[in-house]
């Protein structure tokens, strides 16, 4: 297939490819059973400028966009996507500087994020507002000189592990979403701590963790944007995101697609390799035709994006649900051609299995984003009728 990548493009994703073979191949599977942070993978990946991707030159950038950050995603997902995903959320969590934040805010935080030596983190999730975004409960109370945040949020991804978090906190409550702002809170902030350590089912070289404030002062150069928006920029942040989960889903499609080709020519059975078997043969084709299709909605995406389109909420969320039911889809049938090996951890794609389901619950489920689909498309037949 040719994806029309530019020559840069082209180096960034195979620098990427080679990371993932040589550094996070040989430790996937242990990082994954030890549910260990992976500290040595970001050195490598901040030692081969693959944070400074998609920050802009002035920030000690590549200067590249959303494009850009999905060929890495993808290339670290094809082999382990719970460190992509650590990988994913600190680029998150540098979205509300790069879209929202002042010069001098930049200036203090996109070169540390952009050199790998500090990892940021979002923060909007809470027990009570997944889906629901606009139900949070942490509040951010103006006092002289800045703000008391006080509240938990959980399911955190890079939580505790990050330096860097973009916080979201109403400063007027009594207005619910319409009285949120986003703020930045360093990992030393007084009365900032971590809470539960999540254990998961998949993902697990990823640190998802609960953020505890209680009574934390921030100072008011700290806040991103205006008092009152910070609503509708995380809705806006999370579309540009999306099609990095897309990017997430893809890869590891595409190393589960790859996984269960080689094994079925491997694997003998009737005398024959089982890649011989026209029900399996189907399995594949379907398999691989999904994941381009997948891959393409996700790099017409991020294009879409990165070439200064205003509202992409459709493209992001169509390319986020389709990738992310693809490769459940694809994973579930990879264990499936593996048969009872398939289901042993001695084999990667149990793994990926368990990987692969997160993608359709984060960063917006499955379901919500079909509903943000579906407004849009309301939207549309109102405008034309
Ligand atoms: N762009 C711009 N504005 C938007 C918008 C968008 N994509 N979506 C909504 N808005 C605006 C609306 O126009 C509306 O504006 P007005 O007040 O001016 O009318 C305002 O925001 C409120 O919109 P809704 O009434 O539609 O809001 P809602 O409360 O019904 O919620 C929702 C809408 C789409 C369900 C939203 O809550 C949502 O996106 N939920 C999913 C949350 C999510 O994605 N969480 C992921 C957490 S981050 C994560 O997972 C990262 C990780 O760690 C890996």
């Amino acid at each position: 297939m040719e994806y029309l990548l530019t020559e840069q493009q082209k180096t960034i994703k195979q620098l990427a490819r080679r990371i993932a073979e040589e550094r996070i191949l040989p430790v996937r599977a242990e990082l994954d059973e030890k549910e260990e942070f992976p500290w040595a993978i970001m050195k490598d990946l901040a030692d081969s400028d693959m944070f400074r991707v998609a920050i802009p030159e002035e920030y000690g950038g590549l200067g590249g966009g959303c494009l850009e950050l999905c060929l890495v995603v993808e290339e670290l997902s094809r082999v382990c996507s719970g460190i992509a995903v650590s990988y994913a959320a600190s680029a998150l969590g540098s979205f509300s500087l790069l879209k929202y934040g002042t010069e001098e805010q930049k200036r203090r935080y996109l070169p540390d994020i952009a050199s790998g030596k500090r990892l940021a983190a979002f923060a909007l999730t809470e027990a009570t507002a997944g889906s629901d975004a606009s139900a949070i409960r942490t509040t951010a109370e103006r006092v002289e000189g800045g703000y008391i945040l006080n509240g938990t949020k959980q399911f955190i991804t890079n939580g505790g592990e990050a330096e860097i978090y973009t916080v979201i906190a109403l400063t007027a409550k009594e207005k619910g979403a319409r009285g949120a702002s986003a703020f930045l809170v360093e990992k030393d902030a007084p009365g900032f701590s971590f809470g539960k350590k999540e254990k998961k089912m998949g993902i697990r070289a990823s640190s998802t963790r609960e953020l505890v404030f209680r009574n934390c002062f921030v100072p008011e150069e700290n806040m991103v944007g205006r008092e009152g928006v910070g609503f509708i920029m995380t809705m806006k942040l999370l579309d540009n995101s999306r099609p990095g989960v897309g990017a997430q889903a893809v890869g590891l499609a595409q190393g589960a697609l790859e996984a269960a080709v080689d094994y079925a020519r491997e694997r003998i059975q009737f005398g024959h390799p089982i890649i011989s078997i026209q029900a399996v043969q189907h399995m594949l084709a379907n398999m691989a035709t999904e994941v381009e299709a997948a891959r393409l909605l996700v790099y017409a995406a991020a294009r879409t994006i990165d070439s200064g389109a205003k509202n992409f909420t459709e493209e992001a969320a169509m390319a986020k649900v389709f990738a992310s039911d693809t490769a459940m889809r694809v994973t579930t049938d990879a264990v499936q051609i593996f048969g009872g090996v398939g289901y042993m951890r001695d084999y990667p794609v149990e793994k990926m299995m368990r990987d692969a389901k997160i993608t359709q619950i984060y960063e917006g489920s499955n379901q919500v984003l079909r509903d943000a689909i579906a407004f849009e498309l309301r939207k549309r037949k109102a405008k034309r009728e």
